[in-house]
């Protein structure tokens, strides 16, 4: 009897030819069917290649992995047939233990990235917007955009983030403020006294993204500079609404593994945490990260590489003309007064691989990453070559 009754309607849902396909995109939103006409989805330059250029175009460590993250993910590797443990618990408590908040107050994400998309899915709708400065983090332009929501772009001052822009662009409808804290691109850094006086004016009705991918590099200005960089952590304690972003991507060499996570008030991340992807943060980058974040000395090594070479390679471009701001982060953005791509490409022919920031609205910018100082020193040789045939 059930055979029979499962068989009919299977034989009439057979289409009679592909002309009667009812058309697909019409059940697609507008807002994705415009991003796949208009389609920006041009792949990043990646590091590797055939010939193996030196690649300072993701601000990745140019020192490899943590040696401690190597390790442990030698001997996770023989696990890899198990699921990886759903919530990443063991991750969660080293890491609130490391802030010193209590593992609710954490989420860990693939990569800082996968963080971004759930607060903008979860938070944007129709009619809603989020703020943020031109020139900064590419992904919250693109995480809002596969939303209904709206991004919001204010003019940059000084290169950085104009906080009275910022202020004056939210409205009913703001739902987030994405502030990238050193900015990526231009480096630029709001001190916490900024952040303080900024935090205080924010209605009740925003959440507030402090991203702080490169805080370990900021944190090494900020002690050298005898600046205060952030105390952000005192706003989770305090309960107000702030995700602060944090990634083992960068100082801690693990981009290539994807995690990140967030703080927050356990009211905000117990909201995030139903739209994280089910496993999406392997069994091998748990272990890797848990290695990486006390790793100190590796972190050490990449801090303080960083804070010397950025003398080295700010100096060397500004001597040939170059007006570079200062960077708190690990990279340098430099206006090369020309077509970027262009002058990123012969960059490549030098076997240098650097990021033209059109996409970001700068077409004559490019970001450098900094390397060690062989990397660096070979970059200012191709530079400098390429200087001389953009001006001869
Ligand atoms: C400002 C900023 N935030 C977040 C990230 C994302 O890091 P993740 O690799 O953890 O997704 C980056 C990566 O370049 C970044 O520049």
């Amino acid at each position: 009897m059930s055979f029979a009754f499962s068989a009919k309607p299977l034989r009439t849902l057979r289409l009679k030819s592909l002309q009667d396909m009812p058309d697909f995109s019409n059940v697609i939103p507008p807002h994705i069917r415009k991003l796949v006409e208009t389609d920006q989805s041009k792949p990043l330059k990646q590091s590797r290649s055939a010939a193996k250029p030196i690649a300072l175009n993701l601000n990745e460590n140019p020192f490899g992995p943590s040696p401690l993250a190597l390790k442990a993910l030698k001997s996770a590797i023989e696990e890899v047939h198990r699921y990886p443990e759903i919530h990443a618990l063991d991750l969660h408590e080293e890491i609130a233990a490391f802030h010193g908040v209590q593992p609710e107050q954490v989420l860990i994400t693939a990569g800082a990235t996968e963080f971004l998309c759930i607060i903008a899915r979860v938070l944007l709708a129709s009619g809603l917007n989020a703020v943020t400065s031109a020139r900064s983090f590419i992904v919250y332009k693109l995480a809002t955009q596969v939303t209904e929501g709206k991004l919001i772009e204010v003019r940059t001052r000084d290169n950085g983030y104009d906080l009275d822009a910022i202020g004056a662009a939210i409205n009913a409808d703001t739902r987030i403020v994405f502030i990238s804290n050193p900015n990526n691109p231009t480096g630029t850094l709001l001190t916490a006294e900024e952040i303080d006086l900024f935090a205080k004016t924010l209605p009740d009705h925003v959440l507030l993204v402090l991203d702080e991918a490169y805080g370990d590099f900021a944190a090494a200005f900020a002690k050298q500079r005898h600046v205060n960089y952030s105390h952000a952590l005192d706003y989770v304690r305090a309960d107000r609404n702030i995700i602060i972003l944090k990634t083992f991507s960068k100082a801690h060499g693990l981009a290539g593994l994807r995690v990140g996570y967030g703080i927050g008030p356990a009211r905000l991340i117990s909201v995030f945490a139903q739209a994280r992807s089910i496993f999406s943060v392997s069994s091998v980058a748990q272990a890797a990260a848990l290695a990486a974040l006390h790793d100190a000395a590796h972190i050490r090594t990449a801090a303080q590489n960083n804070s010397e070479q950025a003398d080295v390679v700010s100096s060397a471009l500004e001597r040939l003309g170059y007006e570079i701001p200062i960077t708190w982060a690990n990279f340098i953005f430099c206006d090369v007064g020309t077509n970027a791509a262009g002058f990123a490409e012969s960059l490549q022919s030098h076997g240098v691989v650097v990021q033209p920031l059109g996409m970001w609205g700068a077409p004559n910018a490019i970001r450098i990453s900094i390397g060690t100082p062989e990397q660096n020193h070979l970059f200012l040789k191709a530079f400098e070559a390429v200087v001389q045939s953009v001006r001869s």
